[in-house]
Order: structure tokens, then sequence, then C-alpha cells
């Protein structure tokens, strides 16, 4: 079966879809995007990942390809193409082509790229295992709070972690705080049972399945505190854990080779996870 990706207004054959070479997406990384999850074919947080969307636009003062409208049923039309019904959706909007100039384009129009990926989203010996983190510098620029598609430093930062045998690096400020992941939030659990992450600013990517998994600890009666932690409290942790939308809440067991706590995926953890598996399941919409 073919598989299609979608560029400016058609659905072409993945293995030869591409865009022009004076799109500024690849000369200067002049673009943003979202990760929408798909489970049993619904689009898992689908309208925060559209406002973010939206959001990131407007701070780099790009217009929208298509209407919200329309690009909801090109996710849809391409999903269908796919037959993916577990798996992601990647949207990327750039400024447009134009001939290379730093200043924004006059008439360009943006680009608009989808392309769909058939994935397990329940990796199970993962999650009951856990995955390790090491810690690495920040050293990204002070807009993390955008989507932008300029990701070298995290390309660089999990290739590290991949390089010592881990599943993420978490990104540390220059006062020792953690930021975050380099494509997920990082949070940890109190010895009294409080969930701790770092509250939403410039500083970091506010996550749509962080804003989500804080609403559901609220429902599920549990505490939590959006601030900073150091890499010495989170070592101290009872639990940590990451999210994002490819891995939901995934517990985090081990930090720069030490284990947390027990080694072991924490209880709080694994009921966050059930918790948002529930809500994947029932929540977005069908086709
Ligand atoms: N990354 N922080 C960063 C830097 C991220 O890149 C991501 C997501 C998140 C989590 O955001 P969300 O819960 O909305 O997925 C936090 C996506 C999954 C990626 O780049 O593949």
């Amino acid at each position: 079966m073919p598989r299609y990706a979608y560029v400016n207004g058609q659905y072409l054959r993945h293995e030869v879809a591409a865009v022009h070479i004076e799109d500024r997406g690849f000369q200067f990384a002049d673009g943003v995007y979202e990760v929408v999850t798909v489970q049993n074919g619904r689009l898992v947080d689908e309208d925060g990942h559209i406002a973010r969307l939206g959001r990131s636009l407007d701070e780099l003062q790009m217009g929208w390809p298509v209407s919200e409208r329309v690009l909801r049923l090109i996710m849809r039309q391409l999903l269908r193409r796919n037959r993916v019904r577990d798996g992601i959706v990647y949207l990327q909007i750039t400024r447009g082509t134009a001939p290379r100039d730093f200043r924004f384009p006059e008439n360009a129009t943006p680009s608009l790229v989808l392309t769909t990926r058939r994935m397990n989203l329940d990796p199970k010996a993962r999650i009951d295992q856990g995955v390790a983190v090491i810690t690495i510098p920040d050293i990204r620029w002070k807009r993390r709070d955008i989507k932008s598609v300029s990701l070298l430093p995290q390309v660089l930062g999990k290739q590290q972690a991949a390089a010592a045998g881990a599943f993420e690096a978490w990104q540390v400020d220059e006062e020792g705080q953690v930021t975050e992941g380099c494509s997920s939030n990082a949070w940890i659990v109190t010895a009294d049972g409080k969930l701790v992450t770092r509250k939403p600013s410039n500083l970091i990517l506010n996550g749509i399945t962080r804003q989500s998994v804080l609403r559901l600890a609220e429902d599920d009666g549990l505490t939590f505190e959006e601030r900073s932690f150091s890499v010495e409290e989170a070592m101290g942790a009872t639990e940590a854990f990451i999210t994002s939308a490819t891995t939901y809440v995934m517990p985090v067991t081990r930090i720069d080779g030490q284990p947390v706590a027990d080694g072991r995926p924490g209880a709080l953890s694994r009921k966050l996870r059930d918790s948002y598996v529930g809500y994947a399941e029932t929540t977005g919409a069908r086709d």
C-alpha cells in the first residue's frame, strides 16, 4: 500500500514528496510544527495542538496556510489514506519559498507539510522498565515556548543520550535547574507525594500532554506544584517521569546512571499513565 504525504495542496507518494530548495524551513528553520498522536483513530488532544500551532504562528508573525477547519480535514484525510489507527501525524508550516534573504519575504505563501507514521503507543516493556535520562546543559535560544523546527540542540542532546544508552536528555539551565527533555517535559514526585513540573514560561515548551496530565492529576485528587527542580532534587526524588505526545507518561528510572528511588517505575507515574491512556481512548475526534 503506498504511503502518502500532504505537501502544499497535494497528496504525494511519500518517497517522492518534496519541498522547494529555497523553502525557508530548509534554509533558516523558519517554521513551526506539531506532533499529534492518533490512538484508535482518535486525534489525542487535537484542540490543544491546533491552538498551540496558532500561537507559534502568531509569535513568529506567520499566517495559516489553510484555515484551521481545513487543516483538521487534511489530517483526517491523510490518516485515512495511510490507514493509520495508532501512530502520529506530523504537521509543519514554514514561512514559504523565497530567494534567500533573512528578512521576511513580502509575498511568500506559507508551506504546509503533513506526514503520518504508524506507531505502537503502548510499548509495555519500556513502561515496565522505565527509561534512562542523562542531563546536559541547555544551550537553546530563549523562546522555547514556540514549537519551532529549529531543533539542533535537541538533535545533539538526543544523540548524546542514545550514545549513553539513555532514552532522553534533560536539559539543565545555568542555575542547575532542569528545564525539560529534548522532546518531552520533565516531572518528579516528592517524598510527600507531590508532583512537580516546571512552570510554563519562555524557557520551556508548554506540553499539551503536560497540561492534560495536570488536569487529570487534579481530577485524581493529586497535588502538584509548578516550579523548577534541580538535578540533585530529581536524583533524590521518589519518582520521575516524562510527558509528550509520543510517550504519554513515561516513567524515568535512571538519571545519569543513578537509579531513581528503587530503580523501578513508581506508582503515581503508572497511575497517571493509565489515566492518560484512558483519556486518550475516550476523547479526541474520530474521523
Ligand atoms: N516534542 N518539550 C519539548 C522540547 C518538546 O519537543 C515536546 C514535544 C514536549 C512535549 O510536548 P507535547 O506534550 O505537546 O508533545 C516538551 C514532540 C513530541 C516532538 O518533537 O517529537
